[in-house]
């Protein structure tokens, strides 16, 4: 039984003072809901306050990226211990905000899969492909090869504590969902690489969540698919109802 995760990425949008007004608004619309992991992933600032603030509730808290060191001379970058350290159970990997501004490779997400790991956090990896490669019939040699590459030398047991998003590019921010059919081809696609690079028991109990302009309308149709396991959202996150509305599919 894979358990449903429901995280909002709030990219650089929330002070700290909004930070905690959103949770403590949230709390009590998502706290009897039982049937899903709910996360919250603000900006590096507010990541301490948001986590004193829901310690006793069912929220984590997530970062949106991390430096694979612990520490050293990295001016601007936050390690994972540094992550864990403020209180968040989670780290966003390899967003492809990441990838298209910041020079986000596979190779560096998978240097951030392991300090991630090192630090017990659990890491939340993206992938998906842009619309030129969608329109070339690439997307599963994209992220075929996001996967192989992002995932090298990890254990079944490393493996195991991983949660995968599958974000076409073209779908984020866009308001152009993937119907729920083509994401759930490609979530397929991703289990099926999954067993190909470690095993069946591993890629039936991967947890892969469908991201890409996710609002409380369309929620229910990504999550009747059952290759798509929960949802990463971002717009649709960024306030507590329709939060909570995604949350309560
Ligand atoms: P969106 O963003 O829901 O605003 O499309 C999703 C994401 O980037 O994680």
């Amino acid at each position: 039984m894979r358990k449903p995760v429901i995280a909002g990425n709030w990219k650089m949008f929330k002070t700290v003072e909004e930070a905690v007004a959103f949770v403590d608004a949230l709390v009590p619309l998502v706290e009897s809901s039982a049937h899903c992991e709910v996360v919250v992933a603000p900006p590096f600032p507010a990541l301490s306050s948001v986590a004193q603030r829901v310690k006793a509730t069912n929220i984590g808290v997530s970062a949106q990226d991390c430096h694979w060191e612990k520490e050293g001379a990295f001016t601007g970058e936050v390690s994972c211990e540094m992550i864990k350290e403020a209180g968040a159970s989670h780290v966003i990997i390899g967003h492809s905000e990441r990838r298209q501004f910041f020079g986000e490779t596979n190779e560096t997400v998978n240097k951030k899969i392991f300090a991630a790991l090192r630090a017990f956090l659990v890491p939340i990896v993206c992938v998906g492909e842009s619309l030129a490669e969608r329109e070339k019939n690439e997307t599963e040699r994209v992220v075929g090869e996001q996967m192989t590459k992002g995932l090298d030398s990890l254990t079944e047991l490393q493996l195991s504590h991983i949660i995968v998003a599958y974000e076409p590019v073209w779908a984020i921010g866009t308001g152009r969902t993937a119907t729920p059919e083509l994401a759930a081809e490609t979530h397929r696609f991703i289990r099926d690489t999954v067993a190909k690079l470690f095993s069946r028991s591993s890629s039936a109990a991967i947890r892969i969540l469908y991201g890409g302009s996710v609002k409380p309308d369309n929620i229910k149709g990504l999550m009747a698919q059952p290759d798509i396991d929960g949802a990463l959202v971002g717009g649709a996150s960024l306030k507590p109802d329709s939060f909570a509305a995604i949350v309560n599919f």
